[in-house]
């Protein structure tokens, strides 16, 4: 299968923050922005796979800074790490008012995207072109972070096994 660089599939996606969003100390509700986050690590999957892809898991959602309404935030998202079927989405979200010209970076986080065929099913995807020494650093810690959660948590954690096992 023929790899694709990461500029091939990374995005920058810009959203101003209105009221409906926000509660009301006028602070973005928290799910608004993980959804923004969602969608960007999302449309990254699927370029990069040419595939529909799904939301395995999120790693490393801290909400350190307030973001408000009428903020606009932009989600700069790109791949950093591939295995057979998963994708690891580096998503960085920047809030910046645009009245005082300030511009802070609220948080990042890690989704792991599956590709999956017609049926549900993971599907084998691409392999990551890597061309700079900052790609090939993120690559690496990927990588273990991948490891780590195919060891630890994939195979040892109880909850997780039960949850795959269960059948309503
Ligand atoms: C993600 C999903 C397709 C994986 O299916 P599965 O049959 O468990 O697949 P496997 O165990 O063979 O894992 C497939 C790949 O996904 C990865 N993966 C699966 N669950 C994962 C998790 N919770 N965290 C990180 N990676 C995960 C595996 O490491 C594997 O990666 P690789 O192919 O690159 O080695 C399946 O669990 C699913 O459909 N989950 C629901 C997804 C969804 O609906 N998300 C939206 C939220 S409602």
């Amino acid at each position: 299968m023929e790899g694709r660089d990461v500029a091939h599939s990374a995005i920058s996606m810009s959203q101003m923050i209105w009221p409906s969003m926000a509660g009301r100390a006028g602070f973005a509700h928290g799910g608004e922005i993980m959804k923004m986050m969602d969608s960007a690590a999302g449309v990254v999957a699927v370029r990069h796979s040419h595939r529909d892809s799904v939301t395995a898991r999120v790693e490393g959602i801290n909400f350190y800074l307030p973001i408000r309404v009428y903020d606009l935030v932009t989600v700069n998202a790109c791949l950093t790490f591939v295995g057979r079927s998963s994708m690891e989405v580096l998503v960085e979200v920047w809030s910046e008012n645009i009245v005082k010209e300030t511009k802070v970076h609220a948080l990042t986080a890690y989704f792991i995207m599956v590709a999956v065929d017609e049926n549900g099913k993971p599907t084998e995807v691409p392999p990551l072109i890597l061309s700079t020494d900052r790609e090939r650093a993120l690559w690496e810690k990927g990588r273990k972070r991948y490891q780590a959660c195919k060891g630890e948590i994939m195979t040892a954690d109880a909850d997780y096994k039960v949850c795959r096992d269960e059948k309503v």
